[in-house]
């Protein structure tokens, strides 16, 4: 006997400010500790409904973070009919995206993304995680929230270091995309006009491929490299610098070893991520089979995706560990 179930998950997003909740309806709030300290007028609104706080640094997205969460939701006799709402970046909606997926085996759950990296990227798509054992992401689940609230008043205090990590994201989805994102941003287009444009390209990517099986995983661009970078520096690195680093890895490495040339086009879009210098003087061999063993994407080979041009990403195989560490080294 074979049975088959299809997924009825769908995912709503509005533009524009939270609304008022209604006092009738079950809401619980989780928020970046310095969302509340920022937007005290949010805080007042909020505290009529269970509230807690998170600091939302990459070492707190762990099980222990979860178990907090869990006994809030219980303290607060939370059950299935809750809606579950994040308000943060991308450490929050991670965490409490998954936190959502499993408490009473799913809660209704909407995401407020507060950075630019979590407006473009984190919040879409479902993925949840925390980290095991120094393993990015290694725990997880697709969840999709019902509602995402892109509210661009929030990135008017986000940091600008903050803003150039999304940008990581944003130039990855302009790369491996042949929908004109790159236009919007070569034309200096306003950054809200671009940040829908990335939405709208994740999306339908997601709608085809929820699960991360085919299509999806040309996201990844950059970021077997970032997540190698993680790893190392034990998340004390913020991720869109990783992934800012994993891009400029990745094109290195695509010219150096498949001898493939990049248009003045790439070049501008990379322009766009910041100067990153990271010192991975200390990586060696053995660290690296280390750090790529127990990425949960490879298998024994590395898979990394690399790109033949904007639009043209492709999945390449690599057995040669010292390829990759002198591309490490050696990127410009
Ligand atoms: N699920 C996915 O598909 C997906 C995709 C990309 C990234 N991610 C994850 O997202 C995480 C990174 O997200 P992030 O870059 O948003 O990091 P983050 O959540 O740590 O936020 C970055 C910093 O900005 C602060 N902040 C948030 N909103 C602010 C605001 N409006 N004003 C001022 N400060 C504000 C936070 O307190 C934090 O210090 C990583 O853990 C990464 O793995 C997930
Ligand atoms: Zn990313």
């Amino acid at each position: 006997m074979e049975f088959h179930f299809k997924t009825n998950k769908s995912t709503k997003i509005i533009f524009g400010a939270l609304p008022e909740f209604f006092n009738d309806e079950n809401y619980a709030f989780i928020v970046d500790e310095k969302i509340l300290e920022l937007y005290p007028d949010l805080r007042a609104k909020l505290k009529k409904y269970p509230l807690i706080g998170f600091e939302a640094i990459e070492k707190n997205k762990n099980f222990e973070s979860l178990n907090f969460l869990f006994n809030f939701f219980q303290k607060n006799k939370l059950n299935r009919s809750f809606n579950i709402v994040a308000i943060g970046g991308g450490v929050t909606t991670d965490y409490v995206a998954l936190a959502a997926s499993l408490f009473m085996r799913g809660c209704n759950l909407i995401l407020v993304p507060t950075t630019l990296l979590a407006m473009v990227d984190a919040s879409l798509g479902g993925k949840t995680a925390v980290h095991f054992n120094e393993r990015k992401n290694a725990i997880g689940s697709f969840y999709p929230a019902s509602k995402i609230f892109i509210d661009f008043g929030f990135l008017q205090t986000l940091p600008k270091n903050e803003i150039q990590n999304g940008w990581s994201e944003i130039i990855k989805t302009a790369l491996i995309s042949k929908n004109k994102l790159r236009d919007l941003i070569l034309q200096k287009k306003s950054l809200e006009d671009v940040i829908k444009k990335t939405i709208q390209i994740k999306m339908d990517i997601c709608e085809r491929d929820i699960f991360d099986r085919g299509e999806r995983r040309f996201l990844n661009f950059g970021h077997s490299f970032a997540h190698i970078i993680e790893s190392y520096f034990n998340f004390n690195i913020p991720h869109g610098k990783a992934v800012a680093v994993g891009i400029r890895i990745a094109i290195f490495f695509a010219h150096r070893y498949l001898k493939i040339n990049y248009d003045d086009e790439v070049k501008l879009l990379l322009n766009k991520l910041s100067d990153h210098e990271i010192d991975l003087s200390g990586l060696t061999i053995d660290i690296l089979a280390d750090l790529i063993s127990s990425d949960k994407k490879n298998t024994n080979k590395i898979n990394l995706v690399l790109l033949k041009g904007i639009g043209e990403p492709f999945i390449y195989s690599v057995e040669n560990l010292e390829d990759v560490l002198f591309a490490m080294k050696n990127y410009e």
